[in-house]
């Protein structure tokens, strides 16, 4: 089947790329509020984009028909900071709960009775019970489509990480089987992220014109 993009409705064209791009990894995103009110929501459309300077991308859709932004972009464009949680197993349906449309005034670690934390670095807190937890600075932000129905990209700077001690060894691994992230399917559906294989990445050496395995 050939898929012209521009002739499928936007609801399609959301169907067939949530079900080819995956699994996505979530980012389980905590701000702040003016009124210190705390804020929190899963976003799949979630990316590493660079370790030099570390940076991460999500994008933010525009929901056709709302009026206002979400709370997490509103959030973060006002205190341009904000932290990337990592949900394991465990959390998933917390990390359900938290994607409610809850009206602003509504702090969702408390619906989802969740333990907030004060950020070290930035104002937005952590969720304790998180594995990983990233606090970002906004890098920058890139404006898609329009304004009712396209998407902002933000790009944030890791500034600081935790990372559960028993998930990480002295060499810096982050042992998969121990951290159990959820993977994001299309429509409701989840992934377990904890069946890995290793295949090595082979380097051209040109001296001797062959392929060797890569080191590291
Ligand atoms: C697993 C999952 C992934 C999601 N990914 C995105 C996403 O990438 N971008 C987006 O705009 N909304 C995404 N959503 C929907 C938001 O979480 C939802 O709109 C939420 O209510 C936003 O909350 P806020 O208004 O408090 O920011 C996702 C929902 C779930 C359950």
């Amino acid at each position: 089947m050939e898929l012209d993009l521009h002739a499928l409705e936007a609801r399609t064209r959301y169907k067939v790329l949530t079900g080819s791009i995956v699994p996505r990894p979530i980012a389980w995103v905590s701000t702040v509020d003016r009124n210190g009110i705390a804020n929190l929501a899963p976003f799949s459309f979630f990316n590493g984009v660079s370790h030099d300077p570390p940076i991460i991308s999500i994008s933010l859709l525009h929901e056709p028909g709302r009026s206002q932004m979400k709370d997490t972009l509103q959030n973060i464009l006002s205190s341009g900071e904000f932290v990337v949680n990592i949900a394991d197993e465990t959390l998933a349906q917390a990390m359900n709960e938290t994607a409610t449309d809850y009206p602003s005034h509504v702090d969702e670690f408390a619906m989802a009775g969740l333990t907030a934390v004060p950020g070290s670095k930035v104002c937005a807190p952590r969720v304790a019970e998180a594995p990983i937890s990233m606090e970002c600075r906004l890098y920058g932000l890139l404006p898609i489509g329009t304004e009712q129905s396209g998407a902002t990209l933000l790009l944030g700077e890791v500034l600081l990480m935790y990372v559960r001690d028993e998930i990480i060894d002295e060499r810096f691994h982050i042992d998969i089987r121990k951290l159990r992230p959820l993977g994001r399917l299309a429509g409701s559906d989840y992934t377990y992220v904890h069946e890995t294989f290793s295949i090595v990445r082979g380097h051209y050496d040109p001296a001797s014109g062959t392929v060797v395995p890569l080191k590291g």
